[in-house]
């Protein structure tokens, strides 16, 4: 649930906070790349993630975090292959062929950064690859179509867009958010256009995230009922996900999560 109803404009100083979240946050992803490699269990990129946060002095935002089902038990999400979002960590290793993505949220002085990034392990096949770099040209498309004021809208009429255009579907279960304070706030950021989105606009001092899930089949997903989490898609399709925090300035967007030995704007995979 939205934890906060009203519109967050960040001052100044709030704004360097922020920045600093999100800096750590893609300090975090820099300090995993290195290990996210054939063989490892995605409990032992777990174990690095809560490793590297506690020994910096922050918090991971997923442990406990609340769930209709049960809280999340681990400090990331590792989503594999057909897994959409919220994959839980466990005794799973790596295999060739496999893309995973690793989504880490640090709370930094009370202030969150949330990114994330889908990993190639080994060699993986063309779809794997195709999914994957459309999840990533559709965030920067996403972040290159905001302006100061604009609507929300914007961002989803990107996205839908592109990822159509390449066969591809866009996820409407799960959608970016605000951030800040809270892990998650208003506004929802859907990756789609909608009437909600069409009438939300994005303002200089909002931080926000996008995050595009993108299916090589069918948009629908289906969570697991065990472990109350595990959103797959329903057609065991292929999904790949990137994410950035944004904050909306007077001069434009500037993303916050970008790392700095992390796929950059333009990268092919
Ligand atoms: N990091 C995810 C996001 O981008 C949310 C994960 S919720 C958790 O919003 F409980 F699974 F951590
Ligand atoms: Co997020
Ligand atoms: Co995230």
């Amino acid at each position: 649930m939205l934890q906060n109803k009203k519109k967050i404009k960040l001052a100044k100083p709030e704004r360097e906070a922020m920045r600093h979240a999100c800096q750590f946050n893609a300090s975090l992803l820099d300090y995993l790349r290195d290990f996210i490699k054939p063989g490892i269990t995605t409990g032992e990129i777990d174990e690095l993630v809560d490793y590297y946060t506690t020994k910096h002095g922050h918090v991971p935002a997923p442990l406990g975090y609340p769930g209709e089902h049960s809280p999340f038990p681990k400090s990331c999400c590792t989503s594999i292959n057909e897994v959409i979002c919220h994959g839980i960590p466990d005794s799973y290793a790596l295999q060739s062929g496999d893309i995973v993505n690793v989504d880490v949220t640090s709370v930094v002085d009370g202030w969150h950064g949330d990114s994330s990034e889908t990993f190639l392990i080994g060699e993986v096949s063309e779809e794997a690859r195709a999914v994957t770099q459309c999840s990533f040209d559709c965030l920067w498309l996403a972040i290159d179509a905001v302006t100061p004021g604009c609507t929300v809208s914007a961002i989803g009429d990107a996205i839908k867009a592109e990822a159509e255009s390449r066969g591809f579907s866009v996820v409407r279960e799960f959608v970016g958010h605000g951030v800040g304070r809270n892990f998650h706030q208003e506004p929802t950021i859907p990756h789609y256009p909608n009437r909600q989105s069409r009438k939300d606009r994005l303002e200089p001092g909002m931080c926000f995230t996008i995050e595009p899930m993108i299916n090589g089949g069918k948009r629908h997903g289906v969570t697991n009922k065990r472990d109350g989490w595990t959103v797959r898609t329903r057609d065991r399709s292929l999904s790949a996900q990137f994410e950035h925090t944004v904050l909306m300035t007077e001069d434009g967007p500037e993303p916050l999560t970008v790392s700095k030995r992390g796929p950059q704007k333009g990268h092919s995979f």
